[in-house]
C-alpha cells in the first residue's frame, strides 16, 4: 500500500484534462490513455493548479463510483469543480451532485419514468418524430447541419414531450444549455444562464399547479401540493431534466454519425441491417467508443479510504475518467477499434454506481430509433465538408461537434 503523497504539485504530474490528437478527436487523450496501464489511480493537476486523485483503471473507477465513503456533495470542501463556479444557493443544486439520503428523496420521485417499460411505450412517437424530422432534411436544401436539423431536436422533442416543456421555447433552452455546459464561459454568465433556465421552469411548474397535464412537470407540481417538494426544488429538477435530456443525447446522435461516416465498414452493417438487436449493440458500442461526458466523474473522499493500493485522504477531489476507462483491453480487447458488433455493455459510459444515468433508457431508445432510421432512408448521406474543418466540443463538458455539414 503506498501512502498518498501531502505535497505533489509539481509540474511532472500528468494533467487533466489532457488534450486529444488532432488524427483521432474520437480518441481519449493518448497521454492521459498511457496512465491506465501504468497508474490506473494517480495523483494529476488541473489546470487551475489544484491536484486530484485521477481514475484512469477500469475496474478502480467501478471501485471509487460505488464506494460508500465517495461523496458527489458538490458543497463539499475538495470536491473539484469542472469550471470556477460561485457558491450556489442550495435551490440551485440538482440531485447530481448531492448524496443520499436527499439525492435517493429526488430520484425516486422521477424515476418511474425513466423505466425501461415506460420508455419502450415511447417508441413509437420517438419513431413518428424520427421520421418527420428525415421528411423535412430530404425536402430540404443541401448540404445541411445535422446538428441543427436532426441531432438536436430529435432529443428536444422528446424530453419536451415527457416534461411537457412546448417545444416553441426550444431556442430558448437549447441557448441557455449550451452556456451551463460550455467550460470557457465567465461564471457570471454560467450564473445568468442558470438562472434564467430555472425562472423558466418555475414558471412552467406554477402553470401545472393550475392546470395539471399528462406530463412529468405535472408528477412533479403534484409533489409540491402534496408537500414532498418545494417549488424551488421542483424547478431544478425541472432543469436537471430538460438540460440532461437534450445535451447528452443531441451530442451522441452528432458524433456517432460522425464517428460512422469515418468507419464506412462499420455503416454498412448498421444501414443494411434492421436486426434491432444489432442496432441496440451498435448503441452500446458507440456509447462506449465514444463516451462524450469526457469531463469524468467528479467526486471527493468523505473520510481516508483505500482503493487500488492507493490512500485517498478524506477531502482530496477525485476525477474518475470514464472514457478511458472504455477503452481498458482488459475488458474490451482492441479498445481504441470501433466495432458495432461487439458486447460493449459493460462500458461506464452512463456512469456506475448510484448516480448512474437516470435517463439511460431513453437514451438508448432515441439512439436507437436515430441510428436506426437515418443511415437506411438516407443510404447515400455524406460529409459536405473537410473532417479537418469539423469544429469539436474540445472546450465542452459533453464532448461532441458543434455543426455537422452533410449531404446525400
Ligand atoms: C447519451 C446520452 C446520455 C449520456 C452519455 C448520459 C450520461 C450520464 C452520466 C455519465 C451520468 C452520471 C453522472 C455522475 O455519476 O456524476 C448521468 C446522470 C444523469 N443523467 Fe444522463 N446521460 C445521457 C442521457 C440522459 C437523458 C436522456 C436523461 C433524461 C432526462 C438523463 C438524465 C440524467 C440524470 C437525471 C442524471 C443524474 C442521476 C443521479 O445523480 O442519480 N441523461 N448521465
Amino acid at each position: 500500500m503506498t501512502a498518498a503523497p501531502d505535497q505533489d504539485m509539481s509540474g511532472s504530474l500528468p494533467e487533466f484534462p489532457g488534450v486529444r490528437a488532432a488524427a483521432c478527436p474520437f480518441d481519449p487523450p493518448p497521454a492521459l490513455q498511457a496512465l491506465r496501464q501504468d497508474a490506473p489511480l494517480t495523483r494529476a493537476r488541473l489546470r487551475d493548479g489544484g491536484t486530484v486523485w485521477l481514475v484512469t483503471g477500469y475496474a478502480e473507477q467501478k471501485a471509487v463510483l460505488s464506494h460508500p465513503q465517495v461523496s458527489s456533495d458538490v458543497t463539499r470542501p475538495g470536491y473539484p469543480l469542472p469550471v470556477l463556479a460561485p457558491n450556489r444557493p442550495d435551490s440551485a443544486i440538482s440531485f447530481v451532485f448531492m448524496d443520499d439520503p436527499e439525492h435517493h428523496r429526488l430520484r425516486r420521485m422521477v424515476q418511474g419514468a425513466f423505466t425501461v417499460k415506460r420508455v419502450e411505450s415511447m417508441r413509437p412517437a420517438v419513431q413518428r418524430i424520427v421520421d418527420r424530422l428525415i421528411d423535412d432534411l430530404l425536402a430540404g436544401p443541401r448540404p445541411v447541419d445535422l446538428v441543427e436539423a436532426f441531432a438536436l431536436p430529435v432529443p428536444s422533442l422528446v424530453i419536451c414531450e415527457l416534461l411537457g416543456v412546448p417545444y416553441a421555447d426550444h431556442g430558448f433552452f437549447q441557448d441557455n444549455s449550451q452556456i451551463i455546459v460550455k467550460r470557457d464561459v465567465s461564471v457570471e454568465d454560467r450564473t445568468a444562464a442558470g438562472g434564467r433556465l430555472r425562472q423558466y421552469l418555475d414558471g412552467l411548474v406554477g402553470d401545472k399547479l393550475v392546470r395539471p397535464g399528462d406530463d412529468l412537470l405535472s408528477q412533479v407540481a403534484a409533489r409540491v401540493t402534496a408537500g414532498e417538494l418545494t417549488r424551488q426544488e421542483a424547478a431544478q429538477m425541472g432543469v436537471l431534466l430538460l438540460v440532461a435530456g437534450h445535451e447528452t443525447t443531441a451530442n451522441m446522435i452528432a458524433l456517432g454519425t460522425l464517428a460512422l461516416l469515418r468507419h464506412p465498414g462499420q455503416l454498412a452493417l448498421l444501414r443494411g441491417s434492421d436486426d434491432p438487436a444489432l442496432i441496440a449493440g451498435a448503441v452500446e458500442e458507440l456509447l462506449r467508443y465514444l463516451n462524450i461526458t469526457h469531463g469524468g466523474r467528479r467526486r471527493v473522499a468523505k473520510e481516508d479510504i483505500e482503493i487500488g493500493g492507493q490512500v485517498i485522504r478524506a477531502g482530496e477531489g477525485i476525477i474518475v475518467a470514464n472514457d478511458i476507462g472504455n477503452r481498458d483491453p482488459g475488458i474490451f480487447p482492441a479498445p481504441d477499434e470501433l466495432d458495432v458488433r461487439r458486447d460493449a455493455r459493460r462500458h461506464v459510459a452512463f456512469g456506475f454506481g448510484v448516480h448512474q444515468c437516470l435517463g439511460q433508457p431513453l437514451a438508448r431508445l432515441e439512439l436507437q430509433v436515430a441510428y436506426g432510421t437515418l443511415y437506411r432512408r438516407i443510404p447515400t448521406l455524406a460529409l459536405a465538408t473537410e473532417f479537418e474543418k469539423i469544429p469539436f466540443k474540445h472546450d465542452g463538458q459533453v464532448y461532441g461537434v458543434y455543426e455537422l455539414p452533410v449531404t446525400w
